[in-house]
């Protein structure tokens, strides 16, 4: 059966997606629509893993229950897919899988009863119980070899994780093991076999490379009492499965294995096997683990794992929410249309290299690529055809007795050369599409924009129309531009489905560009004396200057403030104690920036102030406050902090978890609002009005360093 199915990871339920989330559910819904357009049945996965002790502990440090901390990730995971274009609504995702679903817990159930009962290629048991010792990371939710974290000075203190820098933690307990060992020769074997299993090729030596180094077998189940919010091993309820047995599952529960209402909706027979596009990041654990649990399954292996490169920022850093350097979805929304995002995200990143994010270059392709380039050709195409055409699609066709004439003015009289060119160009632009190689694809369909733009150039239609002999010629040029600009349409319909269509719109064309098939395109398909439609600006070209500005300052908010622990308290006093007079605040917060440092300290006095690095876990606005807002914020200590700060006008509040922070830890605690705050972030203070602005860091630091 002509069907296929693609998946992105599902992502962690612990915190809010920002722009690589985003891109990668941009590349499976580009690759979705292209297959869609082809005819072919296709189903589309998205969704969060909701299981571990990463979220476990999200949700305590929030004050929230698992599901509840799952559900307010989803939440907003919903918002941001349907304004981006990527949910069931807009043609995007077919399924928006959660593993907190009960139809998951059954397939996982029976999958784990089937790996438990299978034999590994070396004929041992696949699943056996033993005693698990070792470091575990929480946010990587995976064990670490020593060659994945370093040992701190301080012997007594845990090692860290390389990745995360945070301190693992020491399991010790009973567990149950896939024998990963066994393994090795037979997934060599299937990388053998199937040379575009995993891709890209510079992908695939690097897993060839790391199974060839020998497997060993891994953990998958913990304590319950240490692990609770996952589901129990099969009559073992004394254990819960390992965060990506359950996780990797999702990808076959979701479309009916081991549940037959899911069967019935969807249909693993009809979809599996899918293709698995993932980040660099994890592609160990779909291209290693998943291969050898499916094996001892017994099921079908994927289709291919696709791997793609991260987005770093202008400096080379891999965007994270650690260094406060991921780009915001809400940012993006405001200031740009999808459609420029998604070019930007396919044409910018070479598909599995690292890509260079910035708004400054998503500004630049958005006016020269698309309002100078697609944009402007169709404008001027449309436009054309209203002034010279009366509105109606010409005839391309010249006449034998005025060939001569046409050939005069520099026109290629040959219809076929530019059909040529634009069919090559098709099949290159397919070719690239299909080896994911979108940035290529895309300069092949702009290398069609260039030629039909110097075609117009040219020809010089304005001088054409001065000269009723030459009716034909300028006929046929518009005629040209309009055919090649609706296969333009059709080909770029996956990458930029909402801008494409409304192009095909003012062409006068009705049908759904999901359902159009670009390799079934045909040179002379546009009708002539199709009546075009009304012709919009597409792309508006943006100030560059403007936006970078508007997008610092909403980043970095104005407005009349002054630094957190004032404004809280300032806040506190106007409802206890009558409020100071506005002369003596005024004078107080200005003097800081301007006047210099005056009083000096002894480096003891400075030692009295303990400083800390803090992760701000939650973040939420204090009822009835239009400034406080309530934070925990990890410090490295047993229990979050609970710290108020008068920054609510000034930071959302989604926007700061997962932000490092300093936080004055040895600042006694104090009730405002009747709430306890137990120490202070620290801001810089801006301007007269004291804009709070608060520091952090531009590395990876540990929660809890102290600052010295
Ligand atoms: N929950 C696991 C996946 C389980 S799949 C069975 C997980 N979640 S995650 O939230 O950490 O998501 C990681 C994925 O998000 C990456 O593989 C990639 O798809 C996307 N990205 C996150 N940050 C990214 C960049 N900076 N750049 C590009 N993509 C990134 O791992």
């Amino acid at each position: 059966m002509n069907t296929f199915y693609i998946t992105t990871p599902i992502y962690y339920a612990n915190s809010l997606p920002h722009l690589g989330h985003l891109y990668t559910m941009i590349v499976a819904d580009t690759v979705a629509r292209h297959k869609r357009q082809q005819g072919i049945e296709t189903f589309f996965l998205t969704g969060t893993d909701e299981h571990g002790i990463n979220i476990e502990r999200a949700a305590e440090r929030a004050g929230r229950t698992p599901q509840q901390q799952a559900d307010y990730v989803v939440s907003y995971y919903k918002k941001m897919t349907a304004a981006f274009g990527l949910d069931a609504a807009h043609g995007g995702y077919d399924i928006f899988m959660r593993t907190t679903e009960p139809f998951h817990y059954q397939g996982v159930t029976e999958f784990w009863r089937r790996v438990a009962k299978a034999k590994t290629p070396r004929g041992n048991d696949a699943i056996y119980k033993g005693h698990y010792e070792g470091w575990f990371c929480a946010a990587c939710a995976a064990y670490k070899t020593e060659d994945e974290y370093v040992k701190p000075d301080d012997s007594a203190a845990p090692p860290r994780c390389l990745i995360h820098e945070t301190p693992l933690d020491r399991i010790s307990e009973e567990s149950y093991f896939f024998r990963l060992s066994d393994y090795d020769e037979a997934l060599l074997k299937l990388y053998e076999s199937r040379s575009d299993f995993v891709q890209p090729d510079v992908r695939n030596n690097e897993v060839k490379s790391f199974v060839s180094g020998g497997l060993q077998d891994l953990s998958i189940s913990r304590l319950k009492s240490s692990v609770s919010w996952g589901i129990p091993v099969p009559d073992d309820p004394a254990h819960t499965m390992y965060v990506w047995f359950d996780a990797l599952i999702n990808y076959i529960t979701a479309i009916g294995f081991g549940n037959l209402e899911r069967e019935q909706a969807v249909g693993f027979e009809k979809f599996w096997p899918g293709l698995h596009l993932v980040g660099k990041d994890i592609l160990r654990f779909h291209a290693v683990y998943w291969p050898s649990f499916l094996m001892a399954a017994g099921v079908e292996q994927p289709r291919h794992v696709v791997a793609h490169g991260m987005w770093v920022d202008s400096t080379g850093r891999k965007m994270s929410k650690t260094l406060g350097n991921t780009i915001e979805l809400d940012v993006l929304e405001r200031f740009f249309s999808t459609d420029a995002i998604r070019y930007f995200c396919l044409r910018e990143m070479v598909f599995g290299q690292d890509g260079r994010f910035s708004y400054e270059g998503l500004i630049d392709r958005a006016n020269s690529d698309l309002a100078s380039g697609l944009g402007n050709l169709s404008s001027r195409t449309l436009t054309m055809i209203g002034r010279y055409c009366q509105g109606v699609v010409p005839s391309g066709k010249i006449s034998e007795e005025k060939l001569l004439l046409a050939k005069r003015t520099g026109v290629d009289t040959d219809e076929t050369t530019i059909a040529g060119f634009i069919e090559h160009a098709r099949d290159q632009f397919l070719q690239h599409f299909d080896n994911f190689a979108f940035s290529r694809a895309l300069e092949v369909a702009w290398s069609v924009v260039a030629r039909i733009d110097k075609m117009i150039s040219d020809a010089k239609p304005w001088d054409l129309a001065k000269d009723e002999n030459q009716r034909q010629t300028l006929n046929a040029v518009l005629y040209r531009s309009a055919e090649a600009l609706r296969w333009l349409c059709v080909l770029l319909y996956p990458v930029m489905p909402q801008t494409t269509q409304d192009i095909y719109a003012q062409l006068g064309l009705s049908e759904s560009l999901r359902t159009t098939n670009p390799a079934q395109l045909k040179w002379g398909g546009l009708n002539e004396n199709t009546k075009i439609g009304e012709v919009k600006p597409l792309f508006p070209r943006m100030d560059k200057a403007k936006t970078l500005e508007e997008i610092r300052k909403g980043a970095e908010p104005s407005g009349v403030h002054a630094t957190e622990a004032a404004v809280a308290e300032s806040e506190v006093s106007k409802m206890t104690t009558p409020a100071p007079p506005m002369q003596e605040a005024t004078e107080a917060d200005a003097a800081a920036p301007v006047a210099g440092v005056t009083t000096f300290i002894e480096i003891g006095d400075f030692a009295k102030v303990d400083l800390r690095v803090g992760e701000v876990l939650s973040a939420e606005r204090l009822p009835k406050s239009d400034k406080l807002l309530l934070m925990k914020i990890d410090i490295g200590e047993q229990a979050p902090r609970q710290v108020l700060a008068g920054i609510a006008e000034y930071y959302e509040p989604e926007k700061l978890v997962g932000r490092k922070v300093v936080v004055v830890a040895n600042l006694k605690s104090r009730k405002l609002r009747g709430h306890e705050s137990q120490g202070m972030v620290v801001a810089a203070s801006i301007g007269e009005q004291g804009r709070p602005v608060i520091a952090t860091f531009t590395e990876d630091v540990p929660n809890g360093a102290r600052l010295k």
